[in-house]
Order: structure tokens, then sequence, then C-alpha cells
């Protein structure tokens, strides 16, 4: 605003000079001017450029306008004039805008008016020479404004680091030079600062303030400070702070137990050792390190006791620390953990259970077991694998006994005998042993011993009786028992008792008449027994418990029974009788002879069962005798019509009972023998007739063997023949008939007759 007013002000008082001149009323009033003066370039205000004096005419009273500088030009605001006081002024300058020399115009034409208060003018010129003045050199950029930081690696070769910009005013040649002298670094004179080393960030200072003066040829100069930080590169390798190397553990640590604590350095960084990285190389999975802060740490089962630990109880590690994750410097370390051993282990016994076998009375002082020999401790220190054997316990146990504890011996101390009473005759003692462990905790285990008392066979059997005697009658049936024997034993326990006959039970005919029962000791009949052949049989028979044996005598006496019919003879007979034969004759002389292996002659009778019609027969005696005779009894009849038969087969039954009492009868076996008599009666008048020729009927006996019958096998074969002759003799008949009639017809006959045949014998 103020400008404004200024300026019209200006405007006004130039249109008021004009006005002046053109009316003419211009004197000079500004003394001394024009004028020329100079000025420094780049003066501060107020300095004084040219002073001059206004000379008023000598009718004013003094100035109405003071000396102004009217140009319009805005450079003139460089100056100003004041009043020195009266009516002196002087130029000055204000400082705004600084005078440069090498920018502005070099000459300023100060077009100056004042009036005074008769209306009086005067305009005149004051020119003012701007002077050059040499000017310190400046820099320029960045190193102008701030302070400038350069970063360089440590590492980095000798060179060119930076450059400097710096320019003189008067624009002559400046030179750079740089303090500290002692800094490795040096200014060129194109301003470019070069490092003069290559730093080593861990030995060198980190940073260094580089003072940069320039200066021109008038010793003008400039300084700027320039800081240069040395960077840190990872160049270094770290390393293990930690001279440990060998470290002990006790084995089955928990995962986690801290081992050890790795740590090291990394030349670099030595602030912030965070950044190291530390691995296992050898690569073991008991043991685990912290990749972050090197505390190496139980990570797995470690057993001193299993291989390959309890050969070589060392785990070697490589332990690694780097500075980097991946890339980086390294460096190794390889240390040694030592595991010691630690009793956790308790004996064990393989078997634990021992079977041993003792013969009883096995004398005092027997070794039955040396369970040392069966017992380990699997850890690895004497301290920790030794162990004893105590506490000897179980029912009997009094009977044994360890020789030591640490020896593990185990001894009869006792005699077992079995068949002792006052012995509960237990065969299996169950025994318990404790192994224990020498060291705390003093872990144990339990074995078991079963002893087994076995017996011997010390007893041999003895039977009850020393002999042996058993009745039997002759007619028991094969397949009988006939009586018992028994033998004890008196081993305990008792042996199983086999029996045999060891001699006498066979006779001629049977190898065996005698059985006995291998278990029971029965003894059965194989054969029949026979009094009329033997009626005593002694035998022997053994009872054997396999080892010993013993022996008695049996005799078994064969008792008599009737077992035998009457044999007679002749057992067929035909006979032939006149009809008129006299009573009470001897028919034909005939008579029958008896005899019986086991009856008395005397008692034999005789019947005649079948066949007499009207009792014409009988036989005298009819009892008492072996021999009788066969009596007609009565006439016969047949023209009274009485007796119609002529012919009469009469069935004879002899009994052996004739000498036993009616009351035996009761129980006593009868036998009977049969004879068969054919008997024709020959009518009057007779001619004498022959007796017609018959066969030899042999009544087959059903008793046992007999020497007599030798001949039963010969008359079978004469029979045999005898028939077969007959039927040669048949088939040639039948030949010839065949041979004479030879018809047609009769072939067909032939024919079928042939098929009947074949259709029997198929
Ligand atoms: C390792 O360091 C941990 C804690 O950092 C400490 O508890 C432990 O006792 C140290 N162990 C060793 C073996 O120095
Ligand atoms: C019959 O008995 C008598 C004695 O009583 C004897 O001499 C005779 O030999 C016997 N006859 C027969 C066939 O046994």
């Amino acid at each position: 605003m103020k400008d404004r007013v200024v300026k019209t002000m200006k405007s006004m008082l130039l249109f008021l000079i004009l006005l002046g001149v053109v009316s003419g009323r211009r004197t000079q009033l500004l003394e001394g001017l024009p004028a020329t003066s100079t000025v420094e370039e780049n003066s501060a205000a107020g300095v004084s450029v040219y002073s001059f004096n206004v000379t008023v005419s000598p009718l004013a009273s003094g100035v109405a306008v003071l000396p102004t500088i009217v140009n319009s030009n805005p450079l003139t605001e460089a100056f100003d004039i004041e009043s020195k006081g009266g009516l002196e002024f002087r130029v000055i300058t204000t400082g705004n805008p600084v005078l440069d020399y090498e920018t502005m115009p070099k000459s300023f034409d100060l077009q100056i008016f004042v009036e005074d208060t008769t209306g009086r003018t005067d305009l005149n010129t004051l020119t003012i020479q701007v002077i050059d003045k040499n000017e310190h050199p400046v820099f320029r950029g960045n190193v102008a404004i701030q302070t400038v930081t350069i970063y360089v690696l440590e590492g980095t070769p000798p060179g060119r680091i930076y450059q400097v910009d710096a320019a003189d005013p008067e624009n002559e040649r400046l030179k750079y030079s740089l303090l500290p002298a002692t800094v490795p670094f040096s200014i060129r004179e194109s301003g470019a600062i070069f490092s003069t080393k290559e730093f080593d960030y861990e030995k060198d200072p980190h940073c260094y303030f580089l003072n940069i003066t320039v200066t021109d040829p008038d010793g003008l100069n400039s300084t700027k400070t320039v800081t240069i930080n040395i960077i840190n590169i990872n160049d270094e390798r770290p390393y293990f702070t930690t001279k440990q190397r060998i470290y002990r553990i006790p084995e089955e640590q928990s995962p986690g137990t801290i081992v050890a604590n790795i740590t090291a350095k990394d030349p670099d960084d030595e602030d912030s050792p965070s950044r190291l990285f530390y691995s296992i190389q050898s690569s073991d999975s008991r043991l685990s390190i912290n990749p972050a802060t090197g505390v190496l740490q139980v990570s797995g089962r470690i057993d001193r006791d299993a291989l390959p630990l309890r050969l070589h109880p060392n785990i070697s590690l490589l332990v690694r620390v780097e500075d980097g994750p991946s890339s980086g410097h390294a460096a190794d370390m390889e240390i040694t953990v030592v595991i010691d051993d630690v009793n956790d282990n308790p004996p064990e016994c393989h078997p634990s259970d021992f079977r041993k076998e003792v013969n009883e009375n096995t004398t005092p002082g027997t070794f039955l077991v040396d369970l040392r020999n069966y017992c380990k401790d699997i850890d690895v220190d004497p301290s920790n694998n030794q162990f004893s054997f105590t506490g000897l316990s179980g029912f009997g146990s009094n009977n044994f006994a360890l020789e030591s504890t640490v020896s593990g011996r185990l001894v009869m101390t006792g005699t077992i005998d079995l068949e002792n009473p006052a012995n509960p005759g237990i065969e299996v003692y169950t025994l318990t042993v404790r192994v224990q462990d020498a060291a705390h905790p003093n872990y144990s285990n339990i074995i078991y011993i079963y002893i087994r008392i076995k017996p011997v066979n010390e007893f041999a059997p003895v039977f009850h009786n020393l002999s042996y005697v058993f009745s039997v009658s002759e007619i028991t049936k094969v397949g009988s028992s006939i009586g018992r024997v028994h033998a004890v034993d008196k081993d305990w326990p008792p042996n199983a008792i086999t029996y045999s006959i060891v001699a006498g039970a066979g006779n001629r005919d049977y190898t065996n008449i005698f059985w006995i029962s291998p278990t029971k000791g029965d003894v059965r009949i194989l054969a029949r027994l026979d009094y009329e052949t033997t009626q005593k049989h002694i035998f022997t028979v053994q009872a054997s418990d396999q080892e010993k044996s013993t022996t008695a005598s049996v005799t078994v006496n064969v008792l008599e029974v009737n077992d035998e019919e009457p044999v007679c003879s002749p057992s067929f007979f035909s006979l032939q009788i006149p009809v008129d034969l006299a009573v009470g004759t001897n028919i034909n002389g005939f008579r029958i002879e008896c005899q019986d292996r086991d009856s008395d002659p005397r008692s034999f009778c005789y019947f005649i069962n079948e066949g007499n019609e009207n009792s014409h027969f009988i036989f005298s005696p009819s009892a008492g005798s072996n021999t009788s005779r066969l009596i007609l009894a009565s006439r016969f009849d047949y023209e009274g019509g009485l007796d119609t038969n002529w012919i009469y087969s009469l069935r004879v039954h002899i009994t052996d009972d004739n000498l036993i009492s009616a009351r035996e009868k009761m129980t006593h076996l009868i036998k009977t023998g049969t004879v068969t008599l054919s008997i024709r009666v020959i009518p009057n008048p007779t001619t004498a007739t022959t007796t017609t020729p018959g066969f030899t009927v042999v009544t087959e006996r059903e008793n046992l063997f007999s020497p007599s019958a030798w001949y039963v096998p010969f008359t079978i074969t004469a029979g045999s023949a005898l028939l077969l002759g007959l039927l040669g003799y048949l088939g040639l008949l039948l030949l010839a008939r065949l041979r004479t009639h030879r018809t047609a017809l009769e072939n067909m006959k032939f024919v079928n007759y042939t098929l009947n045949l074949l259709f029997i014998t198929g």
C-alpha cells in the first residue's frame, strides 16, 4: 500500500518536474550533481554512496519536496536518499536487492528530483557504478545445503567416492583441500573425494568427518563438513567363544536337558550375536542344538548300556556356527559329549525260571545250579552292574541253600526221601531267589527255581502172597477169570506194575493156557482145562515196575467135573431077529460096551428112548455096569394086530449118573451117550437072510481132543474119496447113455440138463 502511495507520489513528482521544465522554472538546486559515484557490490544496507547539498533560492524558506530518486526502474530501489541534517543529503544503499556485480547492471543512473518552497525544482542524475568485489567461493549441490553423509562399504577398493561441487563467483579456478590430514581420504583438483585405502570395519573407525575447503586464488575459501560412514559387510568368520570341548552327562536324560551352551561371536557384528546360526553337522538324533541360542540339548534317548555307546561312550559332534542362514561365513568346532553310566537296569536272568531235577536221596552238598551263569546286569560301570542273590525262600527251602550271595550257586542241604512218611511227598519244590543290584537304588528281580525230586525206583514190587493157589473147575469157559494176583510197589510215587506169566503157562498142545491181565493181575484161561489130562498147573507170574521185578508161583488145581459122556460101542448096529424069538433071549448075542473118561464103570444107566414100540426090547443090566446086553422083553404079535412094525429103530441113551445121589442129580452134570440100533423082524417062515452090507456110522465126539481120535481125519478123507469115485461112476453112466441115444429130441434135453446144471453152478 505504502509502495503504491510512493509510486503515485513519484509519478506526480515526475509530472510536476516535467511541468516545471516546460514552465521553465527549473534552476540549479542540487549542488554537485550530475556526478558519478561508485559502490561496492553486495554492499550492506546503509552504505553511503554519494553526498550532496540542496541550495534553495533566496526567497525560499526551505525544501518543499526532499530530494527523491524518481527512476521507475525497480533496481533503483537498491538506493535511497537520507538527510544528513540541514540541506545535506546522501545516497545510501538499501541492501535490497543486493547489488550483485555478476548478475545486475553494472551502472545505475539515479534521477534525483528536488523542489523548494518557492516551487523551483531541479532534476539531476547521479550515475552510480557498481564496483566488482572478490567473493568467497561457494559450494553447490547437496553440500551447499546440508551436511552430506557418504557411506562406504568396507572392503571397497580405494577410489572415488564423492564429487564435491563448488564455484567461485568470480569464476576463478578453485583449489580443494581436506582436513584432517590423517584421514585416509584425498580430494583432487576436480573436487572428487577419493578413499586411499580399503576399509576394514572391524579394525578401522566406523566414521570420519572431513572438512572440505575450497579456496580461490585470492585465498578466499569456504569449508563444509562431509561425514563418511564405513558400512560393515559380512566378511568375517564367526568364531566360537566357548572354549570347552568335552562335556559329560549321565545317560537317559530326558529330552530338553541342557548339555552345553555353545556361544560364538561374529567379528562383523559384535553387537548383535543373535544373527548367528548354530547347527550340528554330524547329524545325530540324540542331541540337537538350538539354532538361535546355541544351547545343546538332549533330543533323543541316550542309552549308555546299548551299542554303540556301550563300547564307545562318547558322542562326537561337529557344531557349526554361521553368520547367515544359508550363505555366509561359518566355523566348525568338534565337541565330545561323554555319556556316564547310571544304574538304571536291574539284573536280569534268562531264563528267569529254572527247572532242575534231582534224584531223591541226593546227598547234601550236591550242586544244583549256578544262577550267576544266567544273570547279567547290562549297566556298564562295574559299580552299577554288580548284584547278589538273596532271600532264598519257598516251601521246603530249608533243604536248599545258596553257597554265597555272590556266587549264586544253589546246593542241596537236606536229603529228600520221597518214601519217608515225615516228608510231605512233594515232588516239585518252588523256590524264589532275589537277584539284586549292589548299587542304589537296588533294583531287583525274582528268580523262580522249580526243583523236581525225581523218584528213584528203589523197591521191587512185592506180591501179597508168596504163592497163589486157584481151584478151577475143568469146565470153566475159555476166557473166564480164574483168580487174581496182586503186587504193590513201595516206591513213592508208586510205579505202575505190569504182570506177566514168565514160565509154565502152556502145555504140549497150547503155548498158553493161562493169560494174565498186565495191569490188573487177572488170570484167565485161554484153553479148556481138562482134569482128565492135567489135574494141576503150576506157572510163574511176574510183577514188574519196568526196572525191578518179583515172581510168584501160581498153582491151578483143576477140579474134576463130569464133563465126559459115555462113549459106547458099537454106536450103530443092524440086527435081524426071527419073529418068534423067545422072550429073554440076548438078541443075536448083542451087547454094548461103554466107557467114560471121567466116570466110574458102574455109573452107567441104559434107556431105550425112542422106537421101542410095545417095549419089546430092554437092556440088561439097565445100570451099574459098563456093558449091557440087548434082551427081547416080550413076544411079537403081528397076527393079533398088536404089532405092525417090522423094522425098529431104537435110540439107546446111556447116562453116567448111576452112582450119583438123587440130590446131587439136581446140580451135577449128567452126560449122555447115544447108540442107534436098527432091528428088522423076520416073519415066519423065514429064510435065512444076510445082513445088508452097511456103513459104519461114526458118532462125532463133540468133546475135547482125544489121543485115540487119530482116525477122524482119516475117515473124512476116505469118505471124500469114496464120494468122488461114486460121482465119477455116475458121470460115466450118463455119457454112455448120451452116446447110444443121440437124437435131436434128446439133444435138446441134454441142452436143458446142461443149462440147469450151469444154472445151479452159477
Ligand atoms: C545354559 O544357559 C541356560 C540359560 O540360558 C542356563 O539355564 C544353563 O544353566 C546354561 N547351561 C550351561 C551348561 O551353561
Ligand atoms: C468094564 O469094567 C471092567 C471092570 O469093572 C473093566 O475091566 C473093563 O475093561 C471095562 N470095559 C470097558 C470097555 O471099559
